[in-house]
């Protein structure tokens, strides 16, 4: 599987600080990348740090009192870390887009959804003010919404939920970005509408070879749209595979215990299993592994040395130790201080 890789995220780390000194470390050296034309997923419970590591990579934390510790950030052959904010705004919209969590967060208020997409088509293509409305309606047809026209005449606060969220997700598509970032896209829509734009993301996806960072709680949307998945627990990836092995050989226990709690079709099951306890307070982080207070697993090593993101098969990582490779075997410079 050799691709070209559009987006490498190297060693990320970004904390929030409640004062000078004080911080937490939502996202701890995460690292992965993303092939061209390659829909990677990004799983997790709530507070894993999936938003975090998408605004991190957009460099959109400055509202916020987080801030990137260390890492890089390649895309497209660029250290994102090191451009202006200028450069950063041109890529941003442009070849790298985002599709956020909260809707109505990224729809300016005060302006015409028609002045708001005209402006952010003609920022990033020659086109003119008739060629961008042409597109506008267009891509706003394309993402379900029945009456373009009418639509590019509201203001936000005149569009409901689901309505707003399809405009969000027709801007973050109107300029052909390279990459796609959608943090939990079709939550907020119905069943039918969901099944509709992620439709449209995967084949705008293949004919553009677009690449798309897929953030969702959903399992069944990662089977059906994803070729790799990356699954985050209190601020750590713990788990990295291609997608069928992912759901057919899942290596550690948190990926275990998720997707045993994904309902299957037909199985008459009718209480899912869910995993017992809670995710930790990042600000007290239990010692060893972060899981281990939650695994039925665990081991007296497991609840006192933090394990590595260990490569378990050519493609798949697991950070556990029941998937040491060298297990017994002191491992150099970790010894116990
Ligand atoms: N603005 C902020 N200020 C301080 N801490 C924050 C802020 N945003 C996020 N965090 C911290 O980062 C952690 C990760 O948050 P993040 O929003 O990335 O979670 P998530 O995986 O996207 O969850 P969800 O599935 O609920 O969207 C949180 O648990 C919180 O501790
Ligand atoms: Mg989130």
């Amino acid at each position: 599987m050799v691709q070209e890789k559009l987006l490498t995220v190297n060693k990320l780390r970004t904390e929030f600080f409640q004062n000078k000194k004080t911080s937490v470390t939502a996202i701890n050296e995460i690292s992965f990348d993303i092939g061209k034309g390659e829909i990677l997923g990004l799983v997790g419970e709530s507070g894993c740090g999936k938003s975090v590591t998408s605004l991190s990579i957009m460099r959109l934390l400055n509202f916020t009192s987080g801030k990137v510790t260390k890492g890089e950030v390649i895309f497209d052959g660029k250290d994102l870390q090191k451009l202006s904010e200028k450069e950063m705004r041109e890529i941003r919209g442009g070849k790298m887009s985002m599709i956020f969590q909260e809707p109505m967060s990224s729809l300016n208020p005060a302006m015409r959804i028609d002045k708001q997409m005209i402006e952010g088509i003609r920022l990033h293509t020659n086109l003119s003010k008739q060629e961008a409305r042409e597109r506008a309606a267009k891509i706003l047809q394309q993402v379900g919404i029945p009456d373009p026209e009418r639509v590019l005449k509201n203001y936000p606060h005149q569009l409901s939920g689901g309505m707003s969220q399809r405009v969000m997700i027709a801007m973050a598509m109107s300029c052909n970005p390279q990459l796609l970032i959608a943090d939990e896209p079709t939550t907020a829509l119905d069943v039918t509408i969901q099944a509709q734009i992620l439709e449209l993301m995967k084949k705008i996806q293949q004919e553009e070879g677009m690449s798309i960072l897929l953030i969702t709680h959903d399992l069944g949307v990662v089977a059906e749209m994803c070729t790799r998945v990356i699954v985050m627990y209190a601020g750590e990836i713990v788990e990295e595979a291609p997608v069928e092995v992912l759901f057919n050989n899942p290596t550690h226990p948190y990926t275990e215990g998720l997707i045993a709690s994904v309902p299957k079709l037909g199985s008459g099951v009718k209480v899912l299993p869910s995993i017992p306890g809670s995710v930790p307070d990042l600000s007290m982080l239990p010692k060893g592994c972060r899981f281990a207070p939650r695994c039925k697993y665990a081991t007296e090593r497991c609840h006192n040395e933090e394990p590595d993101l260990f490569e378990v098969s050519e493609h798949q990582k697991c950070r556990c130790w029941l998937r040491d490779p060298h297990a017994g075997v002191p491992r150099e410079g970790k010894e116990e201080k």
